[in-house]
């Protein structure tokens, strides 16, 4: 069955069904853990950094620049490929090919935490698609206002995309080509989940009204099909 699907701002392909759900693992629990100052009575150990940070660019470019390409590490090492020869799978084969997907976890569950430093979210000057009658995106400024009203919520989404590269950083051990699908569709959504939430949440409302078509024209939820690798050359 055909799955109607949306090409979004960074260049994957949504598909309906599975883009609404937004996922509340187990790390929107923990990262309500008891704030700072209660730490020492409960005796949560609180991590001392070794040194101060300081962020070099605004959230956009360490989309754009560090956790994009980092999550392509492993988008790329599955997916149904699409090009002029046909349809085929593709999946990891040689140690090169899991080094990637390593290096690629690695990436993103460290780099992941480089959003807890404040920064602007853009560049100077860029304010986003954000004007106009119908705006796609948020401003900088609206984004800010959304993260300060409730930093756990924002907290969340990062422990959930730590998460998948934890899960990947698994994978990476056992070589379980299978469960490798499942983390790059958890991949997808936690960071659809944050962008929905910060970037672009009038797609979630376009999303929906998707899924519920769908679900008039064919009575059923249809799931989605895996997107990636279909630029690949
Ligand atoms: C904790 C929230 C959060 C998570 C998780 C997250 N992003 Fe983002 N991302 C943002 C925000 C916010 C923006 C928009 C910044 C702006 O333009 O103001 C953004 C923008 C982007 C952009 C646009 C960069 C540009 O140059 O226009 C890309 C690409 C992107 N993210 C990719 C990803 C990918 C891939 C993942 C998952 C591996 C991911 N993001 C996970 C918050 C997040």
């Amino acid at each position: 069955m055909a799955v109607p699907c949306i090409r979004v701002r960074d260049a994957r392909v949504l598909c309906a069904g599975l883009a609404v759900a937004v996922a509340c693992t187990s790390a929107c629990s923990s990262s309500k853990a008891a704030p700072a100052q209660s730490a020492k009575a409960t005796s949560v150990p609180v991590l001392q950094l070794w040194g101060d940070m300081k962020p070099v660019v605004s959230v956009k470019e360490l989309m754009r620049d560090l956790i994009d390409p980092a999550s392509d590490y492993v988008f790329e090492a599955v997916g149904t490929v699409i090009n002029r020869k046909g349809t085929f799978e593709r999946e990891p084969k040689s140690e090169e090919d899991w080094e990637r997907i390593r290096i690629g976890a690695v990436t993103l569950a460290e780099g992941v935490y480089l959003l807890k430093i404040p920064r602007p979210f853009t560049p100077p000057g860029d304010e986003n698609n954000s004007t106009g009658p119908e705006p796609e995106e948020l401003s900088p400024a609206q984004i800010k206002t959304k993260l300060e009203a409730d930093p756990v919520l924002w907290n969340a989404k990062i422990e959930a995309l730590r998460n998948v590269g934890l899960e990947v950083l698994e994978i990476v051990k056992t070589r379980d080509t299978k469960e490798l699908w499942e983390a790059a569709e958890n991949l997808d959504q936690a960071c659809e989940a944050c962008h929905l939430e910060y970037w672009y949440p009038g797609e979630r409302a376009l999303m929906k009204k998707l899924d519920r078509r769908l679900q008039e024209l064919y009575g059923v939820r249809a799931d989605r099909t895996r997107p990636l690798g279909m630029d690949v050359k």
